[in-house]
């Protein structure tokens, strides 16, 4: 089982889109896959009690325990937002972190897609999570896909470029070997 975590809740992000591109391309594949979209997130889960066990959101608890705990692999698709990866990613690592830390990330593995409007396709943010993550023991595959320029690539919930769909199909192949 691979989770793909969209790193946004934002309304109809271009990373969903990205998001059921991966889906498809692991169902291909024969791999079993399922989508954790941060628009699922209540907003209630900021609060001042949430860095304690018992203050967690139920919500979240239910996320983490289908979505992170049993799972051993993750493809994180992450917008850039102000140079970095968005704070409602960081939010929910911090959210689920108060409880059963260690089967959470520990020793499991992570591929990072990354898209923006601009050129870079979020490689800082990508590196920003990666700190993150390997604090949390998660090993980072070293191919990364960068989807720079965005806004050209998506139309109406389509990825409709075909040498970053090549790309995108060809790193999750070799994803689902690692
Ligand atoms: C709050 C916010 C901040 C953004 N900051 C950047 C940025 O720093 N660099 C950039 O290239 N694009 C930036 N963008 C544009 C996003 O990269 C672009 O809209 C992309 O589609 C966002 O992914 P999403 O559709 O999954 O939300 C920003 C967008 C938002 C909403």
């Amino acid at each position: 089982m691979i989770s793909i975590i969209i790193g946004t809740n934002r309304i109809d992000s271009k990373s969903r889109t990205i998001g059921d591109a991966v889906k498809k391309r692991l169902e291909q594949q024969g791999e079993e896959c399922q989508i954790l979209d941060l628009r699922g997130l209540p907003g209630a889960l900021l609060h001042s009690e949430m860095y304690t066990e018992a203050g967690q959101h139920n919500a979240v608890a239910q996320l983490q325990d289908v979505y992170i705990s049993p799972v051993e692999k993750f493809i994180f698709i992450v917008p850039e937002y102000n140079g970095s990866f968005p704070g409602i990613l960081k939010l929910f690592l911090d959210a689920v972190s108060v409880r059963n830390y260690k089967s959470n990330f520990s020793g499991k593995k992570a591929f990072l897609i990354g898209l923006a409007s601009g050129r870079l396709g979020n490689a800082v943010g990508l590196e920003h999570l990666t700190s993150v993550l390997n604090y949390v023991g998660t090993s980072i595959f070293p191919r990364r896909l960068y989807l720079p320029g965005i806004d050209s690539k998506v139309t109406e919930g389509e990825l409709t470029h075909p040498a970053d769909m090549d790309k995108l199909n060809n790193m999750v192949d070799a994803f689902i070997k690692y």
